[in-house]
């Protein structure tokens, strides 16, 4: 399947949230060996929820994005029976509700001559299905994701009288993904370090709001 036959946005509907949980899951808990009871937490509940979609709507990728700073704890974790509950963790919610909360909870991390950089966002929970990777899908998804946010900052009032107005994306990335973010244009901060098992490492990237 060509680049052409994907399209990623924000999960429109309980069906596509529903799809993206269930991928999370199947990619890392049933393929990577990640502790399913620590899949879900309650940033779930105020991420925005992206998903790839293939020619025929079916969800083949997912992140999630969430407002930096986090407002709220990230060591809550919710049992993975999530994904069969009717009412899910995170829905309910318009996109537009979403961008404004995002904007919101903005803060000024940097000033520099020409403006402002925002506290941004942080991206989690990437995963494309197995059969669809090295074809371009999980760049098309965090790209995606990184205009989502810039569109969503514009009226961000931490930034309301800056000329020129920049966000910070971060992550925490597998090392073995490294290449990819790399690739993205996400540069390295600090040493390897463990997280749930694994080695990481923190990528930060700046995307133009403005000006
Ligand atoms: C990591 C992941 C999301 C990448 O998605 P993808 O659709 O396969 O990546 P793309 O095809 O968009 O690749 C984009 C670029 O990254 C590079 N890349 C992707 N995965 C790579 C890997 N494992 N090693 C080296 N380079 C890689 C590609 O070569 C490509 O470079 P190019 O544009 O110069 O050709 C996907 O492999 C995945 O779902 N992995 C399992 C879950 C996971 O590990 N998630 C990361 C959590 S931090």
């Amino acid at each position: 399947m060509s680049k052409t036959h994907f399209h990623a946005h924000v999960a429109q509907n309980d069906a596509e949230l529903k799809a993206a949980y269930q991928l999370r899951l199947n990619v890392f808990q049933l393929e990577q060996g990640y502790n399913e009871e620590h899949e879900f937490d309650t940033l779930d509940t105020i991420a925005a929820p992206f998903v790839l979609l293939d020619a025929q709507n079916a969800v083949q990728g997912v992140l999630r994005l969430l407002p930096y700073p986090l407002p709220i704890a990230a060591d809550d974790f919710l049992p993975s029976d999530v994904v069969d509950k009717e009412i899910l963790v995170g829905g309910g919610r318009t996109v537009l509700e979403m961008a404004e909360a995002f904007a919101a909870m903005q803060q000024v991390r940097q000033r520099t001559e020409r403006g402002v950089i925002l506290s941004g966002a942080k991206l989690g929970r990437l995963a494309i299905s197995k059969q669809l990777r090295g074809q371009g899908c999980g760049s098309i998804l965090v790209r995606a994701a990184e205009a989502w946010l810039a569109a969503a900052l514009v009226k961000a009032p931490a930034a309301e009288k800056a000329q020129h107005v920049e966000a910070v994306v971060q992550l925490s990335s597998q090392v073995i993904a490294k290449a990819f973010y790399e690739s993205l244009g996400y540069a390295p901060e600090g040493e390897v370090y463990l997280e749930e098992g694994q080695p990481h490492i923190r990528y930060t990237k700046r995307i133009q709001v403005r000006g």
